[in-house]
């Protein structure tokens, strides 16, 4: 419900301000090399879904790229719930980014440099009805990223020419193959269904290891879906029963069309809609 006393603020090194009123230097390391590491971390009833796991994660992309945490984990969700509490949606996407700060322009790290932190929100829009009861359309594309994409990296140019393939081929996601495996999608995790089994490829460097990804396996732990954890091959995502994408902000989707062909019967599978039904219920009763 929007309430309009909220005045919808964002963070920016110690301020809860307007969007419109934040800056930051234009030799701020995060613009000019992409020198800095994000978190998205979805909101479901203004509660911060998986923040530890999430956190978790930043830690992990901090350390990535020898940056060091500028804030203990307490200290994190004061913030971030505050900006919870000062956005006006009930469904929110957060987004954090740390950059290595300002300095002259130099590859190497600056010395003495206080990290920048930013964090804002966005109204969390669940896909619609007919999205989730159509399934989405998804092309395949080579994986032409750096070795490193366990670390959530602001430097997503890739990623952003990969989404944007997609978007011009009339769909909404790229599912990327190296050296003849799956990956991952632009912006989302994928899983593939064969043969009744869920399969996931095993988290490594060559992938983000999304927190939609272990809520998605631990739902098919919970509730006796077949899974197995291993490299999925090219063949077998262009002959599987069923596709799927996570993410944080789109939660899961079903791909019911991969480079203009049906996967499948072309509509949404068996295990998509039991571990759709299934996230809707577990997001709703955890925080
Ligand atoms: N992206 N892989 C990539 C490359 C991603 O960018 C994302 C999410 C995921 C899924 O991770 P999670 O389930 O933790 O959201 C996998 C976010 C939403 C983004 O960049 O906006």
């Amino acid at each position: 419900m929007a309430n309009m006393s909220i005045q919808n603020l964002v963070y920016l090194n110690g301020s809860f301000i307007p969007i419109e009123d934040a800056r930051i230097s234009v030799l701020d390391r995060g613009f000019i090399f992409g020198d800095g590491v994000y978190e998205v971390v979805p909101v479901y009833s203004r509660r911060l879904f998986r923040l530890t796991e999430h956190l978790r994660r930043l830690q992990n992309s901090l350390e990535g790229i020898r940056l060091k945490n500028p804030h203990l984990d307490v200290e994190w969700r004061e913030l971030l719930e505050k900006i919870v509490a000062s956005n006006e949606s009930d469904d929110q996407s957060i987004y954090l980014q740390i950059t290595r700060g300002v300095a002259p322009r130099d590859h190497s790290f600056p010395e003495d440099v206080i990290p920048t932190v930013f964090i804002m929100s966005s109204p969390l829009l669940a896909p619609s009805k007919e999205l989730v009861a159509t399934g989405v359309s998804a092309i395949t594309a080579n994986d032409n990223r750096w070795l490193r994409c366990d670390i959530k990296a602001t430097s997503l140019l890739p990623n952003v020419l990969l989404r944007q393939k997609a978007l011009d081929e009339n769909a909404v996601e790229a599912l990327l193959l190296r050296e003849g495996f799956l990956t991952e999608g632009s912006t989302s995790n994928i899983f593939v269904v064969k043969s009744e089994m869920l399969l996931a490829p095993p988290k490594s460097y060559l992938m983000l290891p999304g927190i939609t990804y272990d809520v998605v396996l631990e739902l098919a732990a919970a509730h006796d879906i077949p899974h197995e954890i291993r490299n999925v091959s090219e063949y077998e995502i262009r002959t599987a029963q069923e596709l799927l994408l996570t993410s944080s902000t789109k939660g899961i989707m079903s791909i019911t069309h991969l480079d203009g062909k049906s996967v499948g019967n072309g509509k949404p599978g068996k295990i998509f809609l039991q571990l759709y039904q299934l996230y809707q219920n577990y997001k709703s009763t955890v925080m």
